[in-house]
């Protein structure tokens, strides 16, 4: 019998219910490849928190509010695997990298990484210039433009310029975007990427062009490093295990992990972000107060700015809740336990779900209605810990999650400022299917400068 590990010890604990809509064969895979979200959903009204889906091939057991989430991501590296619940992204990357690794290695770069997401003044500007480019080149003073494809070249080469260094951001332009684009198609939570499918070619022939691209610059930075250092000189020059070189396969990995980790993950929470706030005019008004009130006639953001820019904070977190574009994250699990009365297998996947979590009401008042101001100090309606889950949770919560909120942040404050924009389409939806939750196009603003 396997131990108790949440709540009471029972002597026949029994598999957590399965849901409704269950086919022979194939279970609910079809389902959940087409409409994840609508099914998580209806598992929780049916059986409440813990349930399971049978995704054929494997069972997968979810679990959902914050006393699971807390057990699920305080388990992670030990009950859970994420390596095992990553198994196809682990094939676009590599196994010694990061999480698919083993834990003594993940630590290490850990190590490594982490310190490249400190210093904000840094990031600030790499993302200012790259807004003021998007304006300037792509926006012009007034059109029509769809957000769904929009903000994806932006975000791409705020990476670029953050990690790689401007000049590889300037030599490569919107070539690295295409490339890098072609190769975030190969990620699939569900599908075996030996499956002769064009997005999973797709994606190995652009992986092998940009593994080249920064084996290149890796040389040049070798032969001639640049000084002050950049984030990219400062990588190829860290070391770990106290003192040993990173491996220029394990580099490339990490420079190829990074921009795609945090890549759809912005495109798709910026523009939800501005779609509630195009949406609710009141609180975009509030949103603009407070920019006229921090930045008075000035038009040039400091770091500082954003410590003040709190209503706009708060429209981020109310973004994040109401459309987490992870909308669930995975693990395998590695041993059998028990959970509430109910035993789970090893060898079953196990996820949370950010996208039903996010509107459960005792935890979230009124959770369908946009409204920011819940995660003002007086109402915190997120205290209670691994409530808000769209970065994540425990160890392993986003690294990037900073770094993300700013470029938000400074992207609306910056968009608000300049312009007058109107949502076209007022009722837009999330993609369908497991990926990234981007909004569906049409989406479409109509903006003017002011
Ligand atoms: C709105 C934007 C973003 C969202 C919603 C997001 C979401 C997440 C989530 C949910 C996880 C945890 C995955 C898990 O536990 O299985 C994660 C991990 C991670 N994210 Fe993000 N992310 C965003 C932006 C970024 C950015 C901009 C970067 C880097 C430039 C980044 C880098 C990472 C890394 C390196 C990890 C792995 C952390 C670890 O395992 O230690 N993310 N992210």
């Amino acid at each position: 019998m396997s131990a108790p590990v949440l709540g009471e010890f029972e002597d026949n604990p029994k598999p957590p219910p399965m849901v409704s809509g269950r086919l022979p064969v194939l279970g609910h895979a079809l389902e959940f490849m087409r409409d994840p979200c609508s099914l998580v959903r209806r598992g929780y009204e049916e059986h409440g928190p813990i349930f399971l889906v049978d995704m054929g091939s494997k069972k997968a057991v979810f679990l959902i509010g914050p006393k699971y989430h807390k057990f699920f991501f305080k388990e992670t590296d030990r009950i859970f695997s994420m390596r095992d619940g990553y198994e196809t992204m682990m094939k676009m990357f590599d196994k010694r990298l990061l999480f698919f690794s083993n834990l003594s290695d993940y630590q290490e770069q850990r190590k490594v990484i982490l310190p490249l997401f400190q210093d904000t003044d840094r990031f600030t500007d790499c993302i200012v210039p790259e807004v003021e480019l998007f304006m300037k080149n792509v926006l012009g003073d007034e059109g029509e433009i769809d957000l769904a494809t929009v903000f994806g070249p932006v975000v791409m080469h705020v990476a670029a310029r953050a990690f790689f260094g401007e000049a590889f951001r300037n030599k490569l332009g919107d070539e690295y975007f295409h490339v890098f684009r072609a190769f975030s198609l190969g990620a699939d939570v569900v599908l075996p990427s030996w499956l002769p499918l064009p997005k999973f070619r797709g994606s190995r022939k652009a992986k092998a062009r940009i593994e080249s691209m920064i084996v290149d610059l890796i040389r040049e930075r070798r032969e001639k490093p640049l000084e002050p250092k950049d984030l990219f000189q400062e990588l190829i020059e860290s070391t770990y295990y106290g003192g040993k070189p990173l491996p220029d396969k394990l580099l490339v990995n990490i420079l190829l992990f990074i921009p795609w980790a945090g890549h759809e993950t912005t495109v798709g929470q910026t523009s939800w972000t501005l779609i509630e706030l195009l949406r609710n005019e009141d609180y975009l008004e509030r949103v603009k107060k407070e920019l006229e009130e921090v930045l008075g006639d000035r038009k040039e953001f400091i770091q500082e700015d954003f410590k003040h820019l709190k209503t706009l904070d708060w429209a981020v977190k109310e973004s994040e809740r109401m459309h987490p574009v992870a909308h669930v994250i995975p693990r395998g699990v590695r041993d059998d336990f028990d959970i509430d009365g109910y035993e789970v297998k090893k060898g079953t996947m196990a996820f949370v779900s950010p996208d039903t979590a996010h509107r459960i009401p005792e935890v979230f008042k009124d959770p369908d209605k946009y409204d920011p101001l819940r995660f003002a100090p007086d109402r915190a309606e997120d205290r209670v810990p691994f409530s808000l889950i769209g970065f994540g949770g425990g160890v392993h919560r986003c690294a990037g999650v900073n770094f993300a909120k700013l470029e938000m942040k400074i992207i609306m404050a910056m968009l608000l400022q300049n312009y007058d924009i109107t949502l076209l389409d007022k009722n837009p939806i999330a993609k369908k299917g497991v990926e990234t939750k981007w909004p569906e196009s049409p989406c479409r603003i109509r903006y003017s400068r002011c």
